[in-house]
């Protein structure tokens, strides 16, 4: 049965959609059977994975509103080796339609209860609000993998995330954790650095990933190419990086699957 992670922060330009599409190629390249969803208007991590937002039939919208199955959305990325369920500007729309549908934030959970055992990860990359979207995203998910930049401003925002995964697990989703948070675009020059590295760890403890996403260049270049970095450039920074994620993800699904077997 899919683990589900929705990847989400409601700041723009944290890392959420390279993270996405990174990780879901690495999980593939540990054998792993992913499925990797653009909930974000923007299109950003359909394009990363090398399908056209602008020549889609279905997307992910068509999937919310029921005017479509899972199969008729579903795109496969080569470079990748994920299915990916896309998404363009049509989803801006679900905001409204949906508010008018049963249910609404239950869409998302519901179209992929069929298919869930059909995967090992579920990916799904929100948008940068907390919308109706990164809702669904929520409702749906196990956990919640929250990239973010080591700046001073960045833990302002977190509480907010934190806040609204707590009210939404007491309310709809009891399930609901943060699986981990991640430090991206990761530079130990900058001084400040280990101050907010510190205070993540204390705050966060067990939930701060070790591994660290440094700024690199081939993370930012592969998704003009519709390729992770993996494809681009195995052996860049980047790439080797969020490997490294991929199997620390899954040495702590293990350890968490030990735990639970041993109570
Ligand atoms: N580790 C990295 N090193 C260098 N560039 C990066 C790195 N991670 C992300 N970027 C670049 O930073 C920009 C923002 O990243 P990304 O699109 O993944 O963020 P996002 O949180 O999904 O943004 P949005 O909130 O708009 O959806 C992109 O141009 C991306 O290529
Ligand atoms: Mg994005």
């Amino acid at each position: 049965m899919a683990k589900v992670f929705a990847i989400a922060n409601q700041k723009g330009g944290v890392g959420k959609t390279t993270t996405c599409i990174n990780l879901a190629a690495s999980l593939v390249a540990t054998k792993r059977r992913v499925l990797l969803i653009d909930l974000d208007p923007q299109g950003n991590a359909t394009m990363g994975s090398g399908v056209d937002k602008h020549a889609l039939e279905r997307s992910v919208y068509d999937l919310l509103i029921g005017e479509c199955d899972l199969g008729e959305a579903m795109h496969f990325s080569e470079h990748g080796g994920y299915q990916l369920l896309p998404a363009n500007r049509d989803l801006t729309a679900a905001e409204v339609v949906l508010l008018e549908m049963q249910m609404k934030e239950s869409r998302l959970r519901n179209a992929l209860a069929p298919i869930r055992e059909n995967y090992d990860y579920i990916l799904i990359d929100c948008p940068p609000s907390l919308s109706m979207l990164t809702l669904n995203a929520l409702v749906a998910a196990d956990g919640v993998i929250i990239p973010m930049q080591c700046e001073y401003f960045a833990l302002e925002g977190l509480s907010d995330l934190v806040d609204n995964i707590k009210r939404i697990g007491a309310k709809i989703n009891p399930e609901l954790k943060i699986e981990g948070l991640l430090r991206t675009m990761y530079d130990p020059r900058l001084s400040l650095i280990n101050d907010v590295s510190a205070q993540l760890k204390e705050h966060f403890g067990e939930q701060l990933y070790d591994t660290v996403i440094p700024r690199n260049i081939r993370l930012a270049e592969a998704p003009s190419f519709g390729m992770p970095a993996l494809a681009y450039d195995k052996q860049s920074r980047g790439a080797l990086a969020y490997l490294e994620l991929a199997n620390e993800m899954v040495r702590r699904q293990r350890r968490k699957a030990r735990t639970a077997a041993a109570v």
